[in-house]
């Protein structure tokens, strides 16, 4: 069937309205339904308003001709199916029709254009640097976590196995990798970026709403990849100023600064093994957890001294528990201070086991 013959025949002008109404009412559905369903996690940047924006635009452009080029391909398959008695006939001869290609190549080259152009313009803007009060945050990538580096007030770096941010100041990450290629991605915050060895690469970030969300490696980079997860927390700006006087402890928590009060001087091992993480890979009967992807610590270090252990969470490659892989991440001496991993060893090795 040419296309002439679709809109100059009655019977052609019929099947060409029935097609433009179930086009015009399947479209109306997808477009509704892309923007009805809620596809993503909170939303707590700024740049996650332009981003999810940009989504919604490209719903409404996109699904109507999805769902066009779909209509036609099934209504035609139907209307004109071979029906009995034509298992011999041949089709009628078509030939082109310039007019239409011209519109149907010209139309969607302009939609095309004019989204590129769109998602450019959100691009430099969410890149676009704050005049003022950026706060610079190193990520740094390793198998298999990440580790986040900022400078206290009086200018010392600090390393956190956790990411903590102010509201309403920019961040301007500056991401690394110590091996192979990771990818920073804060899913809350709608913006990700490579960690790539041997260069720094930049996000920029403005968090807007107070919370925990996670830290993703969206970067496939070995055996513990599914395990690089951590914690972003939005936290009002005078409790950041806080963490980081403090040196990136909670408040409250003995930090560097050693002014949490008297019975400050001795970290408490459990909250440890709470704060870090461990609970998550590891079982171990008197913190409560039962995680398994590393070994059963109760099992594992009942008959093991204080060196094992130490040895063990400084340098977890060192010595692989059978039947485990060499996953845990190797930043523990970097995020720890050393009376943390003290009383760390001791608690693991008063309790596990017991
Ligand atoms: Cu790091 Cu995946």
């Amino acid at each position: 069937m040419g296309s002439e013959e679709i809109t100059s025949t009655p019977e052609g002008r019929t099947h060409f309205r029935e097609l433009l109404a179930i086009g015009l009412v399947a479209s109306v559905i997808g477009v509704v339904l892309g923007l009805v369903i809620d596809w993503f996690p909170t939303q707590a940047s700024e740049e996650g308003e332009r981003v999810d924006t940009l989504w919604d635009v490209l719903i409404i452009f996109s699904v109507p001709v999805f769902v066009l080029v779909i209509v036609v391909v099934l209504y035609c398959v139907w209307r004109y199916r071979m029906k009995p008695g034509e298992e011999l006939k041949d089709g009628p001869p078509i030939h082109g029709n310039t007019k239409l290609e011209i519109v149907w190549t010209a139309i969607p080259a302009i939609i095309l254009v004019a989204l590129c152009s769109y998602a450019y313009v959100v691009l430099r803007d969410v890149e676009k640097a704050d005049a003022a009060g950026v706060l610079d945050v190193e990520v740094v990538g390793q198998q298999f976590t990440w580790t986040f580096f900022y400078k206290d007030p009086a200018g010392k770096r600090i390393a956190s196995p956790q990411l903590y941010v102010p509201r309403g100041r920019q961040v301007n990450f500056t991401v690394k990798s110590d091996d192979v290629i990771h990818d920073f991605w804060v899913p809350a915050f709608r913006l990700k970026i490579d960690a790539v060895p041997g260069i720094s690469t930049h996000l920029r970030a403005t968090p807007k709403t107070l919370g925990d969300y996670p830290v993703v490696c969206a970067e496939l980079c070995g055996l513990g990849h599914a395990a690089m997860r951590q914690t972003a927390h939005v936290v009002e700006p005078a409790e950041f100023e806080q963490w980081l006087a403090n040196g990136g402890r909670p408040p409250g928590e003995p930090g560097e600064a050693g002014e949490a009060g008297e019975d400050a001087g001795a970290p408490d091992g459990k909250a440890l093994f709470a704060d870090n993480g461990c609970g998550g890979c590891h079982a171990l009967a008197d913190a409560g957890t039962t995680g398994g992807t590393g070994p059963n610590l109760d099992e594992a270090l009942a008959d093991k001294d204080a060196a094992f252990i130490e040895e063990s969470i400084v340098d977890p490659s060192a010595e692989i528990a059978e039947g485990f892989s060499d996953i845990m991440p190797p930043n523990f001496e970097q995020t720890l201070q050393p009376e943390e991993l003290d009383a760390l060893v001791k608690y693991l090795d008063e309790v596990a086991g017991r």
